[in-house]
């Protein structure tokens, strides 16, 4: 069997995540790797026995035995990688969110048409085992149509700062950041029906809550206290042509009593509790039943999540098949996201 020749590019956190499902899988080889900074690249080539380390992602682009890529940078750099990468005839998967804005995003919709070749976008949460249980009772009809989702990710101290906290590279807060996961997993439940209007609000009111003494919170590795220009919780609620409705919030600061996840989907015949364990829920002889399924990972598994979603980019650059995660399913959501945050700075609802 032909092995696939794989590029990485940004090789901070995620991409361990990254590096290491492809190192499991037996059908890929690590080729090469890029970030621009080089004490990153090198440490990482070391670790995961990697031959070629660039600093520039054109020049990893160049390299002709590079068949596919992952593309793990910030957020303001996807869309420039993914097009120029599908332009040198490499598939991609795009971690998420796909790109910053609209214009973008159907810049890389039009980039995967016009070269025909593969682009997955990071919806690791699509790939997670309790997800793919759940998906076999909807599809069976056991929930009925869905018509509510409620979604909410909620952080009290959790604003990674560094690129996170920077608009310009992130392109937002914790909605672009942890709500895209949020609202794409409900709506990819859902059926992924039409939106027809967003209503949003987004608050910059606590900060980044720097000044919190004797509690420890993920930091991004350029952490800078002093710099935070993203919001700090949004809450939306986003209306569809069936009739049905997602209503989500999520925050990297706000005075919680906790930090929390709750991801819910209601339809005609029963519901489902995603976070933190899956629970269904429905009703038998005039019974309300709760079923709690008997599976190894009834949470959101990580690295199994991490593992599938290559396994699944690796077989569909091998073998084609159908794209689980799709460019479209990325412009979508980068359309929500942005009416989001205009709903939300305009102060009316948005109408696609
Ligand atoms: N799927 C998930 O659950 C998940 C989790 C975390 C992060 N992410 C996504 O992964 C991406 C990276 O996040 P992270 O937490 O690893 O951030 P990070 O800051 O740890 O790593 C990003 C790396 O990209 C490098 N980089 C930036 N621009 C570059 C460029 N033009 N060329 C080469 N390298 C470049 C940076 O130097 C850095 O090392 C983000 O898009 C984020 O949204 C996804």
């Amino acid at each position: 069997m032909s092995e696939l020749k794989i590029g990485l590019i940004g090789a901070g956190s995620i991409s361990g995540s990254h590096l290491a499902a492809y190192q499991a899988n037996p059908k890929t080889v690590l080729w090469a790797i890029c970030d621009i900074n080089e004490e990153r690249a090198r440490e990482a080539a070391k670790k995961f026995n990697i031959p070629h380390v660039y600093t520039d992602y054109r020049k990893l682009l160049e390299n002709p035995e590079v068949q596919a890529i992952s593309i793990c940078t910030w957020n303001n750099t996807h869309a420039e990688i993914s097009i120029a990468a599908l332009k040198a005839g490499k598939n991609v998967l795009c971690e998420k969110p796909l790109c910053i804005n609209v214009d973008e995003a159907l810049s890389v919709q039009d980039a995967v048409r016009r070269t025909g070749n593969l682009l997955q976008v990071g919806y690791v949460r699509r790939f997670a085992s309790n997800i793919a249980v759940l998906r076999k009772f909807i599809d069976a009809g056991d929930l009925g149509d869905i018509y509510y989702a409620k979604a909410s990710l909620i952080r009290r101290l959790g604003n990674p700062g560094g690129w996170f906290a920077d608009k310009a590279r992130s392109g937002g807060g914790p909605l672009i950041d942890i709500g895209v996961h949020a609202i794409d997993l409900c709506w990819y439940l859902m059926g992924k029906p039409k939106v027809v209007s967003v209503s949003g609000n987004t608050y910059a009111k606590l900060g980044n809550r720097s000044h919190i003494e004797n509690y420890a919170f993920y930091k991004a590795a350029d952490y800078d206290a002093s710099l935070n220009t993203v919001e700090d919780m949004a809450n939306a609620l986003i209306r569809f042509e069936n009739g049905a409705s997602l209503m989500v919030d999520v925050s990297f600061s706000l005075h919680a009593k906790e930090n929390s996840a709750l991801l819910n989907i209601y339809g005609e015949k029963g519901g489902a509790e995603i976070e933190p364990v899956l629970s269904i829920v429905t009703e038998q002889h005039n019974t309300i039943i709760n079923i709690d399924p008997q599976i190894s990972s009834p949470g959101f598994d990580f690295e199994d999540s991490f593992q599938n979603e290559i396994n699944h980019f690796v077989d569909s650059c091998l073998n084609g098949g159908p794209n689980i995660s799709p460019i479209e399913d990325g412009v979508e959501m980068i359309k929500i996201l942005n009416a989001i945050y205009q709903s939300a700075a305009e102060g009316r609802e948005i109408r696609f």
